[in-house]
């Protein structure tokens, strides 16, 4: 499958999001038709919510610890989807949001924004394909300013690129986004590796439902270990670390223990950075 639904997988998101009550979320779900697509992914599947809350609750807190180390307020979110923080990041107007996905996802997008909060002016959309490098690199040209450090967040796009094809794309598109703005950092989530994903479609029914739904072969994308990542952009001179995701547990959205076991086994984030 060469072009796996994904924006199934990003209203799916949208609504976890809106069950940790993270800032915009809610009203975002709303706004959204979730109730189809949380039908078909819980079905027989009482757990789903507690499970999902706690890997959207952390990889949320991951990639806002990131932002925040970052100290960069230029923010560019590659298949930013659904997702809110465009929209609460730019309550503070010194933050500048860049936000790229395909056409049809912007187009909603654009028209939630608008019903939230109306102009704002800090929060762009702009659709593009996340593997067009040059496309790319224009549009955060243009409206984040040339060779300044940018914050990318490149959150839940990472698996639906099969590492025979067209990751190294959008690797190669990350890359250059580092390499020509010194000081800039990246936070990649979900990084697929083999062994963990057959673990994660062994344990959750949920993690094959959703497979099933954008029709995406994950055992098919997964990379064999973590340094294979690692070793992507190490090739370019950056350097990178496992996100601790330990350090970013919450009371607001823990569940059960063994769960928690099971979900922290298979959550790979990373952070790149190229040099100061
Ligand atoms: C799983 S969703 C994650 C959305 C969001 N980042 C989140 O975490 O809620 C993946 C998103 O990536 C977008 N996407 C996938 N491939 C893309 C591409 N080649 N160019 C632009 N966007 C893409 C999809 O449209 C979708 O919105």
């Amino acid at each position: 499958m060469n072009d796996p639904d994904t924006s199934q997988t990003a209203i799916f998101t949208a609504y976890l999001r809106s069950l940790l009550g993270q800032r915009y979320a809610n009203e975002i779900a709303e706004l959204l038709d979730c109730e189809s697509v949380i039908e078909e992914v819980s079905v027989d599947n009482p757990d789903m919510e507690s499970r999902g809350k706690f890997r959207m609750g952390l990889r949320g807190a991951v990639v806002r610890a990131a932002i925040d180390g970052s100290g960069l307020k230029d923010i560019v979110e590659l298949g930013a989807g659904f997702s809110s923080y465009g929209l609460s990041y730019t309550d503070d107007p010194s933050y500048q949001y860049l936000e790229i996905d395909r056409y049809s996802i912007i187009r909603q997008k654009i028209r939630i924004i608008k019903r939230l909060v109306g102009d704002r002016p800090n929060l762009i959309l702009h659709a593009d394909n996340v593997v067009d490098t040059t496309a790319i690199h224009d549009a955060v040209g243009l409206h984040l300013g040339r060779g300044k450090p940018v914050m990318v967040v490149a959150e839940g796009l990472w698996p639906y690129f099969n590492p025979a094809t067209n990751l190294s794309d959008l690797v190669w598109t990350i890359v250059l986004l580092l390499i020509s703005r010194p000081g800039s950092t990246a936070i990649i989530t979900d990084i697929l590796v083999g062994d963990e994903v057959k673990q994660l479609v062994a344990n959750w029914p949920t993690a094959s439902r959703v497979m099933k739904l954008v029709g995406l072969p994950l055992d098919q994308y997964a990379l064999p270990d973590l340094t294979t990542a690692f070793d992507l952009f190490r090739d370019h001179g950056l350097t990178v670390e496992e996100a601790d995701l330990t350090s970013h547990l919450s009371p607001e959205f823990r569940t059960d223990p063994k769960d928690e076991e099971k979900i922290l086994a298979t959550s790979r984030h990373i952070i790149v950075r190229s040099q100061s």
